[in-house]
């Protein structure tokens, strides 16, 4: 799919710049030419010969490099690949392209491209989530940018949280996914997946059977279809697909908070099997037996219903809010019902009774119900079912 294709990598001033020499071979390998541009911050982290050295290609680095312009202009250059990429994309560069300044090459070439742009934050976790930062990039979003990363992890400079670099396998799958310029390109969408861990006490937690694949199937194919996903997940047994923006939580109610945050988007698909209720008298402590062979009792509290609140918002609400029903009886009329109780567009009914083997499992068989009606497809791979879906929610939107 990269064969072929030319890619503009603008690598700005960041310790992550190092793992850009690794996507360049990356790339390369898969047939695609790399054109390297760098800012000068970016040569205190690489040298220009070892991007040129990989790439096979002069590496760009001055706006008013005359032979550069006799050669081939800034204009030219800007428009003379398939893709932009910027990795790693700073705090200073993001703002400069929110602000549409033009002060250097990088900068020039960003504002003068009329191709699809990939950009790849890193940075310090408070300059992330900085207002300032969160508004450039919901403004670059706005203007059709699309983002892979950042994630959440340690970082160089010893803090913990998200602006880390995605990894290279991630840039390259968001590399294809932006190349492919499938149906999605261009919308945002979010998917919930995985249980929820209800606190007990600061070691228990109630939980359930949920693995997180089929929400993982989902946020990959819709990924795969060009869609911007933002995958917001529970403790899963599965790992996260590539190419897509990780949230990590644990509760229903972080669940909701991460999905808020993330919003606006086109659709949201809420695959996560939520826990309905939380403990109301978590202990602060690890509760401990008091010698009377009396069981603690646990108080209990209803946990916000994430799909009824994204799907009942008078402003903001995504154009298609898909809600899964997970029944273990009566699946059609208990999904037909959970659709009107909630007030989202569709709903995709499974039978998960035990006896079934879809919980945990690798198939699952479902029926999607929309204001049409209800529609059976057979029983199919986890796979299979969110290719089918991705391409329904990209027929819905288009
Ligand atoms: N859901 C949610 N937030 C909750 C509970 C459920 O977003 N607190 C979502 C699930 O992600 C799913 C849909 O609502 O898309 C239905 O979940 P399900 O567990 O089948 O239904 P419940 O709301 O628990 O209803 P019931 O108890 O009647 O089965």
């Amino acid at each position: 799919m990269l064969a072929g294709k030319r890619i503009l990598l603008i690598v700005s001033g960041g310790i992550a710049a190092y793992k850009v020499l690794d996507l360049i071979r990356r790339l390369r390998e898969r047939g695609a030419g790399v054109i390297p541009v760098m800012t000068r911050a970016a040569e205190q982290f690489v040298t220009p010969l070892s991007l040129s050295a990989l790439a096979g290609e002069k590496v760009y680095r001055d706006l008013f490099d005359l032979t550069d312009e006799a050669e081939m202009g800034h204009i030219q250059l800007s428009r003379a690949a398939d893709l932009v990429v910027v990795a790693p994309a700073t705090a200073n560069l993001l703002a400069k392209m929110a602000g549409g300044q033009a002060d250097d090459l990088a900068s020039t070439l960003l504002l003068a491209t009329d191709k699809a742009v990939l950009v790849a934050p890193a940075m310090n976790v408070r300059m992330w989530q900085h207002p300032a930062t969160q508004r450039n990039v919901a403004t670059l979003r706005g203007d059709g940018v699309a983002f892979v990363g950042p994630n959440e992890g340690d970082m160089a400079c010893g803090e913990y949280g998200p602006g880390r670099m995605a990894e290279v396998p991630e840039i390259l799958a968001a590399i294809e996914a932006a190349l492919a310029g499938g149906p999605l390109r261009g919308r945002r969408v979010v998917v919930t997946s995985g249980p929820t861990h209800e606190p007990i006490d600061p070691v228990r937690y109630i939980a359930n059977r949920s693995s997180g694949a089929q929400g993982t199937s989902i946020a990959r194919a819709l990924a795969g279809l060009g869609a911007e996903v933002v995958f917001v997940t529970g403790p899963a047994t599965v790992p996260p697909p590539a190419g897509v923006e990780v949230v990590r939580v644990e509760t229903a109610r972080e669940m909701l908070e991460a999905v808020q945050a993330a919003l606006p988007a086109d659709a949201a698909v809420f695959a996560a099997a939520v826990a309905d209720w939380r403990v109301a008298n978590a202990a602060g402590q690890k509760m401990k037996k008091d010698g009377t062979g009396l069981a603690p009792a646990l108080e209990f509290a209803e946990n916000p219903d994430i799909l009824a609140t994204v799907a009942g918002m008078s402003e903001g609400r995504p154009r298609l809010v898909v809600g899964f029903a997970a029944e273990t009886h009566d699946v059609e009329a208990h999904a037909r019902a959970k659709r009107d109780r909630k007030a989202c567009d569709w709903i995709v009914a499974n039978d998960v009774s035990p006896a079934t083997g879809i919980m945990g499992g690798a198939e699952n068989e479902v029926t999607l119900i929309t204001a049409e009606g209800a529609e059976t497809w057979p029983r199919l791979s986890k796979d299979e079912v969110a290719g089918r879906l991705a391409q329904r929610i990209a027929e819905a939107l288009a």
